[in-house]
């Protein structure tokens, strides 16, 4: 069905539905005393579960993911039958049998969680897993090392904030006066935000910095509230839609897509698909990418004759002196339609309509060694250690090699773009 088609479908069906019988008695009463999570209420703890979906407590209540209803917390966690003051999933770091775990604290108590089920020997006091760490903390949030100087959860109380280091178990103490106090913190695709009333503010997890405009509101942001635009509503295109500017995955494995303003992280599934305007993770790129790769440490984009290097860490920073123009970075001219680097190779493949150029990265000055023809146009590529997957429209094509690309004459079998493949709507 159309979009605009299923609203109008919608919209009639609750017309019909609000004119229709009234629900009987005791669901009306029941419904009315759960919480509202759009009145502007200010959660006790926010924090994602193993799948990714994001739990937002407040009493003895909780919501899964950004819409819904409340339901009882102890409905997914059974012990769980009173408020909560702070909770953290760690995730990424400090688990030796590889599983996440949920921590909740609870006054003097902390309860941890794998699978929903609580673990053996819990809940304990605080102080037995976290020595140093106070008890009645207001929030607490996982900072894994490259985010945080190493694996660490930061636990806040008031304006001060313990920060706790899973290794060696010890902790130092800051005051981060410039925060509000935090009632709950969330680490949100590495991104920290601290909240507090109704409203959030984003801030750096090592210095307690904020940079951009804040406090803002929840419920434009985490929430899906009537009276309340979705102040970050870039949609994820539907796979059918699809056209790709450029697709890379770097190093560090961390991969995303580039769509007209957008981005999409691809490889962190577990904290659900997002799109994004380019300029969150990217300031410069205010007018989109034509093409972009990664190669060591680096990420180019490339838009019209202008070359940007972005260094890769925790977040991406513009290199001095760039952007550069194509002809001065690499050697070449023109509008650039797509690029990839195959894992380990010091070459990129720069394919500027049904030509495919390759640029030596290591050798200086950087220049174009060698022209090959292609079968057919294309909109981005990407290589990894299987083959390069090559886009166009809403279909790819699979090839073992570069050469093999270059060289066959008839394309392969289209394969249609899924969203196993590129996180799109199916
Ligand atoms: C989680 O628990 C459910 C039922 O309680 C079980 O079916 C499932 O296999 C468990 N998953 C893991 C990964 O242990
Ligand atoms: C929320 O933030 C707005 C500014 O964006 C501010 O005016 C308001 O007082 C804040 N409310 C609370 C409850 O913190």
């Amino acid at each position: 069905m159309e979009l605009l088609t299923k609203t109008l479908f919608l919209c009639l069906a609750l017309a019909l539905t609000n004119g229709g019988p009234v629900p009987p008695h005791d669901a009306a009463v029941e419904a009315a005393a759960l919480p509202d999570k759009c009145a502007g209420i200010e959660f006790d703890a926010v924090t994602p579960d193993e799948k990714g979906n994001t739990l937002f407590f407040k009493g003895s209540h909780l919501w899964m993911g950004y819409h819904g209803e409340a339901q009882l917390s102890s409905e997914l966690f059974k012990e769980l039958d009173d408020h909560v003051d702070a909770a953290f999933r760690m995730h990424s770091i400090g688990n030796s049998d590889n599983h996440n775990h949920i921590y909740f604290f609870l006054d003097d108590k902390v309860f941890r969680y794998s699978n929903h089920t609580l673990q053996d020997g819990y809940p304990k006091e605080i102080q037995e897993d976290f020595p140093g760490v106070p008890s009645h903390v207001d929030s607490a949030v996982e900072c894994p090392r490259g985010e945080c100087m190493v694996d660490s959860v930061l636990f806040f109380k008031g304006n001060d904030v313990h920060v706790f280091d899973i290794t060696t178990k010890t902790v130092k103490t800051k005051t981060w006066s410039n925060l509000p106090v935090c009632t709950s913190t969330l680490r949100w695709l590495e991104h920290y935000y601290c909240f507090h009333g109704h409203n959030f503010t984003r801030f750096n997890p090592t210095s307690g910095e904020v940079t951009g405009v804040y406090p803002k509101d929840i419920r434009r942001y985490f929430m899906k509230c009537p009276d309340f635009g979705h102040g970050s509503s870039y949609s994820v295109p539907k796979c059918s839609d699809v056209k790709l500017d450029a697709i890379t995955t770097d190093d560090t494995g961390k991969s995303y897509l580039f769509t007209g303003h957008i981005y999409m992280r691809l490889d962190t599934r577990q904290d659900g698909l997002h799109a994004f305007p380019i300029t969150r993770g990217w300031k410069e790129m205010i007018k989109g990418v034509d093409a972009v790769f990664s190669y060591g440490d680096n990420m180019y984009l490339i838009k019209d004759d202008q070359v940007y290097i972005y260094k890769t860490a925790a977040h991406y920073t513009l290199i001095e002196g760039y952007p550069k123009t194509l002809k001065e970075e690499l050697g070449i001219e023109g509008h650039v339609d797509a690029a990839f680097v195959c894992p380990g190779e010091h070459t990129v493949h720069l394919i500027q309509g049904q030509t495919m150029s390759y640029v030596d990265l290591s050798a200086t000055p950087r220049a174009v060694s060698q022209n090959l023809p292609l079968p057919f146009s294309i909109d981005a590529a990407l290589c990894n250690a299987a083959g390069i997957k090559v886009f166009q429209g809403s279909q790819y094509y699979f090839y073992l090699t570069p050469m093999l690309l270059a060289m066959s004459r008839m394309a392969p079998q289209p394969l249609p773009v899924t969203n196993a493949l590129l996180g799109c709507q199916d």
